[in-house]
């Protein structure tokens, strides 16, 4: 399940959303049915959606319009650990990608090594990767900047240089997620600009320059556009106005208006 991507690349996630499997598949059925009367024209595969592991079976076989894939995985080896599913695992259930290194994530205790392994491990499964990164607040000095290149460094240390391509970046401040204000365009710009050079010191100028980069955090319907004209980056990663078919279907179509 190798995904060809082609921007704008618009990720839900779901987080504990909806609460059943009844009212996932209908939330699905309802989407790929928005995609195929919206009066712009959407690609075969118009979106992400990031959803409980224990749906993706389920979502993946059903969704038409859009890839489906995890919030999170274990970095752990496979053999005998208890109670943890691992990239290969998920992949071979229907996984088109997963998340990694998002800040609810993170606050539950995750640590960068095993955020190097989760990263490198589902680059292996062929799993699209995702990497998150933001920074919890801003200094005047701008140290934040220096403190996401280095988490961008040691996160990746362990990606075998091949496997580069699958990598997806996530910048998301995380004073941003869940607040009624995102980051400005300019604000966005600018931290984008730090995770390349990062990712240009392990991966190399022309990889830094080409990678495909997100923008998450209080992205709505009438914010969507301004990130991918202005911010410098490729695509969304969008939490609370995913988990609404239309709201959801808005930013879709915002973004790939002409
Ligand atoms: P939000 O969440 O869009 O609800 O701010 C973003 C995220 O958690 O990825």
């Amino acid at each position: 399940n190798m995904i060809k991507r082609t921007a704008p690349i618009i990720v839900g996630n779901w987080k504990t959303t909806p609460e059943t499997l009844q009212e996932a598949t209908k939330f699905v059925k309802n989407l790929d049915k928005k995609c195929s009367s919206s009066k712009t024209k959407l690609p075969k595969k118009a979106y992400y959606i990031a959803t409980s592991d224990i749906f993706i079976p389920h979502l993946a076989e059903l969704s038409e319009r859009g890839y489906v894939g995890s919030q999170n995985i274990s970095g752990i080896r496979p053999g005998q650990v208890t109670g943890v599913t691992i990239p290969s695992q998920i992949a071979s259930a229907g996984a088109d990608f997963v998340i990694i290194g998002h800040s609810e994530v993170r606050k539950q205790g995750e640590t960068v090594e095993e955020r190097s392994h989760k990263v490198a491990l589902s680059l292996q499964a062929k799993l699209t990767t995702i990497a998150c990164f933001g920074e919890h607040t801003r200094d005047k000095n701008g140290n934040y900047l220096s403190e996401l290149e280095e988490d961008v460094k040691k996160t990746l240390s362990l990606v075998d240089r091949s496997l580069f391509n699958n990598l997806i970046i996530a910048y998301e401040p995380v004073w941003a997620i869940g607040s009624k204000n995102p980051a400005t365009t300019s604000e966005c710009f600018e931290v984008v600009i730090a995770l390349r050079r990062a990712l240009a010191s392990i991966a190399g100028i022309d990889y830094a320059k080409k990678v495909q980069v997100l923008y998450g955090g209080a992205v709505a319907p009438d914010n969507a556009k301004d990130f991918l004209e202005d911010g410098g980056v490729d695509g969304l990663l969008i939490g609370r106005a995913s988990q609404d078919v239309q709201s959801f279907v808005d930013i879709i179509n915002a973004c790939y208006e002409k």
